[in-house]
């Protein structure tokens, strides 16, 4: 069996009260989910002011759930108000999602800020898992893990087929060799996550919508 990251992206929702409700049905369920987690690395990526939390809660009752950033400054510590830094971040986290479509989309993200962003966070000691809308997205050096999601696909209920995500995951891995894995995202739930994570080339998925109730969530990991 091959080993699978599924990414869940909360995106801007959650309090840190719902966050907790989350987590507390998760962990309510946690028996429904027995080996679930002996191939895959289940992502949590909450809002910032929610992750303290939200790591508070995972470490006591010590959930199988790592923490991720939904971005990073791609500056350091200093006068950047309103910017969260590595420095700051990796107490809590061990991935940051860069280059998310809606970053790119809302704040002008371009090539050269998410080069800087993936450069800090690596040299920070976090793991980026670097979003694509396609295989000739441009994708900075040093970046392991890529996030396939078509702009089309996302939040529409409309995903790409797997043959197609296979595809465009077996181009990336050709053309940048230091990719290891390349996940799909875009309208994955629980009736075709399935699909997806049995393709040859895709080692997991991101879920926006979908991973925002638990119950459905539980049920989407319990089919890949
Ligand atoms: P979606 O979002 O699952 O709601 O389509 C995916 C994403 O934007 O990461």
């Amino acid at each position: 069996m091959k080993d699978l990251f599924i990414v869940a992206n909360w995106k801007a929702n959650k309090t840190e009260e719902e966050a907790i409700y989350w987590l507390s049905e998760f962990r309510n369920n946690l028996d429904s989910l027995k080996g679930q987690f002996e191939n895959k690395e289940l992502i949590l990526c909450p809002s910032y002011p929610v992750i303290s939390a939200v790591k508070n809660y995972i470490d006591k009752f010590e959930l199988p759930i790592t923490l991720g950033s939904q971005d990073v400054s791609q500056f350091g510590r200093g006068a950047y108000t309103g910017e969260v830094p590595v420095s700051i971040l990796k107490k809590y986290v061990r991935f940051c999602i860069i280059g998310h479509s809606e970053r790119r989309e809302n704040f002008q993200e371009n090539d050269e800020i998410l080069s800087r962003k993936v450069s800090t966070a690596i040299a920070g000691g976090l793991l980026p898992i670097f979003c694509v809308q396609g295989k000739n997205t441009f994708i900075p050096l040093g970046v392991k893990i890529v996030a396939y999601e078509p702009k089309d696909a996302i939040g529409t209920g409309n995903p790409d087929t797997p043959q197609n995500a296979d595809e465009v995951a077996a181009a990336i891995k050709s053309k940048q060799k230091e990719v290891t894995s390349v996940l799909y995202g875009g309208s994955v739930n629980a009736e075709n996550v399935g699909v997806f994570t049995e393709m040859e080339h895709i080692d997991g998925v991101l879920v926006g919508g979908g991973s925002l109730d638990s119950n459905s969530f539980i049920s989407l990991l319990q089919k890949c």
